[in-house]
């Protein structure tokens, strides 16, 4: 352990600038343009994999590309599997503007790495490949077997990775599974994330006169889209932040005494949680406290509307179309596909006859909840506290990683879910960036991980 730990800290310096050349492709899975970026980007993976000691190989699907790495087997020696998953694809960086240097021209700053996907997921991921390097170069032997699986659609919503578990699930046969793509507190609270939320998205449009009208020749005796579409969003909340469509909350999981006593000891501070956000005053479903709201409370979210001129100055028009696409997040028991129902029906149900509706499903996924108190959860427990020298606390978080729930389905295993993402590291935000620090707790993670799994 000792020679590996060195390796890790003798040669950071070179890490950091391999982690740079990765988040410098465009792998933007959301956006058409980048397709050529983001095969490019798989390849590089694939031939950095090998370049450490790992058989790796690019798997086409009808996707994007999947990267499969493995360590070298010893057949003598029989040892646990774990497979470990990322993603190389990324959040599209739009707006532009706002970024204080390129998205894809990495910087470093104090101790700071900014880009596109630096967290999210490239930085975390890629401190688990050079603990294995680690463990390679140096020639220790690895406790375990690892296989590691790096997707390329994980912000679109995971679509081919599922049948390709399917079709390697001998060869995928494993004891579980280990996610770095989850948060953690501060440097000082390392965490072990034991539930996320799941996902349902839906994207509505409302089609109104034929083409653009001169609002003064027309208004007022024809409907507008953009209005009528935000009269029905406006439908979908009530004033105590709860989602008003019935029947939303029947599978709703209550939260027990006893995890809202754990949740409201995690350090929280409401007004800097305030100031680092930007608000002046939070809002969330009255009768919980935000991390409450945040991670374990199910939400409908905007994600984007659009309708009418956006351009400079005014332009007087009743536009032909409006549309709003919308996420809600799911917590157990809900399932996003009764979820997606209940929607339809309600957006249907409000929309007034003055326009015509078309509402079209998205990408969902579960949410997940596993107990932290199986062996290899305690481990884990054991490894982050000696990667971060510090205690690690339980979390549950927002975000989503509809995956995992197809790894328990398909593979019959659990996850153990290991963030390295800090609260200020703005995933999916202009500025995105990962934590030199982070980064390096995250390979000493590596290196304790497969120790105390394989002891
Ligand atoms: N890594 C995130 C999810 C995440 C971040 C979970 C922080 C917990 C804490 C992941 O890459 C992501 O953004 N997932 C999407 C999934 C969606 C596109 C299906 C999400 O949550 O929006
Ligand atoms: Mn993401």
């Amino acid at each position: 352990m000792k020679q590996v730990l060195e390796y890790l800290a003798a040669n950071e310096e070179r890490f950091i600038r391999e982690l740079c050349e990765y988040v410098s492709f465009p792998s933007v899975s959301a956006q058409p343009q980048h397709r050529g970026d983001v095969e490019a980007c798989a390849k590089w993976v694939v031939a950095h994999c090998q370049q450490i000691g790992l058989e790796a190989q690019l798997c086409p699907t009808n996707g994007n590309p999947i990267v499969l790495a493995r360590t070298p087997r010893d057949p003598a020696k029989q040892r646990p599997h774990y497979l470990v998953y990322g993603h190389y694809d990324v959040q599209p960086a739009e707006p532009f503007e706002l970024w204080k240097s390129p998205p894809f021209e990495p910087r470093i700053q104090g101790r700071s790495l900014f880009g596109r996907g630096a967290s999210d997921n490239k930085g975390q991921n890629f401190a688990h490949l050079k603990a294995v390097e680690a463990y390679l170069k140096t020639g220790t032997p690895l406790p375990c077997d690892l296989t590691f699986v790096i997707e390329g659609e994980e912000e679109v919503g995971c679509e081919n990775l599922p049948p390709f578990l399917k079709s390697h699930r001998e060869e995928l046969r494993c004891d579980g599974v280990v996610i770095s793509d989850t948060g953690i507190l501060d440097l000082q609270h390392p965490a072990l994330t034991y539930a996320l939320r799941g996902i349902a998205a839906v994207e509505v449009t409302l089609h109104g006169p034929s083409r653009d009208l001169h609002s003064g020749l027309y208004g007022g005796s024809v409907d507008n889209p953009a209005m009528a579409l935000s009269q029905m969003l406006a439908s979908l909340r009530d004033k105590n932040g709860r989602v008003a469509i019935p029947g939303f909350y029947e599978d709703v999981v209550k939260l027990t005494a006893y995890e809202r006593k754990e949740m409201a000891r995690l350090p929280f501070k409401e007004s800097a949680y305030r100031k680092s956000l930007g608000v002046s005053a939070l809002f969330g479903e009255k009768g919980f406290t935000p991390n409450e709201q945040r991670a374990a409370r199910p939400t409908v979210e905007i994600n984007g509307l659009t309708s009418g001129y956006q351009g400079e100055g005014s332009k007087t028009i009743v536009p032909s179309w409006a549309r709003a696409k919308l996420t809600f997040r799911l917590v157990p028991n809900q399932k996003p596909e009764k979820i997606l129902k209940l929607v339809a029906k309600h957006l249907r149900k409000v929309c007034p006859p003055s326009v015509r509706i078309e509402v079209s499903q998205g990408h969902g996924g579960e949410p997940y909840l596993v107990s932290p108190r199986s062996e290899a959860a305690q481990a884990a427990l054991r490894a982050l506290g000696q990667a971060f020298g510090h205690a690690p606390v339980l979390l549950r978080e927002g975000g989503s990683i509809p995956i995992v729930n197809d790894f328990k389905k398909i593979l019959g295993v659990d996850t153990l879910l290991v963030g390295l993402a800090l609260p200020d590291d703005n995933l999916h935000s202009p500025n995105e960036k990962f934590s030199l620090d982070a980064f390096a707790a995250g390979m000493r993670l590596g290196a304790h991980l497969w120790r105390e799994l394989g002891a």
